[in-house]
């Protein structure tokens, strides 16, 4: 099994903030989540999506969160424990054993850009996805790149952070641009694309991305380090980019790529 490169203790909290900070709801009925489906939440991390999702089914649909995280999905079943339409699966998303063409959608959000390898990952998507249901994959593409003014430590560092975890990892910064592409070789049919932002920040970041953007930058230092030279340099810019966030003077912007498909 692949380890997940972002796990702390703190990455619980960071990613129900991330989710709750977004309009999923939007997303996930632009691109055709309805009452009576039965769906799946790939890579459900702590189940706010799943929550959400099941609440959009309602009580004649279903949801199933899946994860290979035991943690995440304890809390993913305490949040979700009041809703009695959804279930979680402790499994590598690879390999879910999941019945085929059993899910009427099926959905993954931040976890393609973990994936070394997104072909297999997607074959699996299908095949649980029956005839005429769709597949949608919300993912980045340049998180954290886009800054201006940018000062030159950011600019000369985030490049090594990113081949970092790059090489350690397969991480892909930019697989939301890729996953068009991905989906009509996969075979899926109908496929489009919403951009959406994930943040802009004209000025000082707000708590919730200053504390994300630490705990990333903090979790990522024995991977990244070696790329800088070493620990102090990796922390130089670290504290560079914690600046940046927090620079009333400087433009900071992140962008979604949510991907839909129809399984013919
Ligand atoms: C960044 S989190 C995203 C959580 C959730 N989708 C969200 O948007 O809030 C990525 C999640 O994918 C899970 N994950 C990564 N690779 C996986 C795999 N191969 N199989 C199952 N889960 C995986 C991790 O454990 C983690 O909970």
């Amino acid at each position: 099994m692949t380890a997940y490169v972002m796990e702390s203790d703190a990455e619980a909290r960071r990613l129900v903030a991330q989710a709750q900070a977004n309009p999923v709801l939007e997303h996930l009925r632009t691109t055709g989540l309805s009452e009576g489906h039965v769906a799946l939440d790939v890579g459900c991390g702590p189940g706010v999506i799943t929550e959400v999702m099941a609440t959009q089914v309602g009580p004649k649909g279903s949801v199933v969160g899946l994860d290979f995280n035991a943690q995440r999905l304890t809390e993913a079943r305490a949040r979700c424990a009041y809703l009695g339409n959804c279930r979680f699966l402790d499994a590598d998303l690879r390999a879910s054993g999941l019945p085929d063409a059993a899910f009427d959608y099926v959905w993954s959000q931040f976890v393609f850009e973990y994936l070394p390898q997104p072909e297999p990952a997607l074959a699996e998507l299908l095949r649980v996805t029956r005839s005429g249901g769709r597949v949608v994959v919300s993912d980045v593409d340049g998180v954290g790149m886009f800054n201006w003014p940018c000062p030159p430590l950011v600019q000369e560092g985030f490049p090594k952070l990113v081949g970092a975890m790059t090489t350690a990892t397969g991480f892909d910064i930019h697989v939301g641009r890729k996953m068009y592409s991905l989906f009509r070789r996969a075979g899926l049919v109908d496929v489009r694309v919403h951009l959406a932002p994930l943040w802009v920040v004209a000025g000082k970041a707000d708590a919730r991305l200053v504390e994300d953007w630490d705990i990333r930058l903090r979790t990522l230092e024995p991977v990244a380090a070696p790329f800088f030279g070493g620990v102090e340099a990796y922390r130089a810019f670290s504290r560079a980019y914690m600046d940046l966030l927090c620079d009333p003077e400087a433009l900071k912007y992140s962008v979604l790529l949510v991907t839909e498909g129809r399984k013919p």
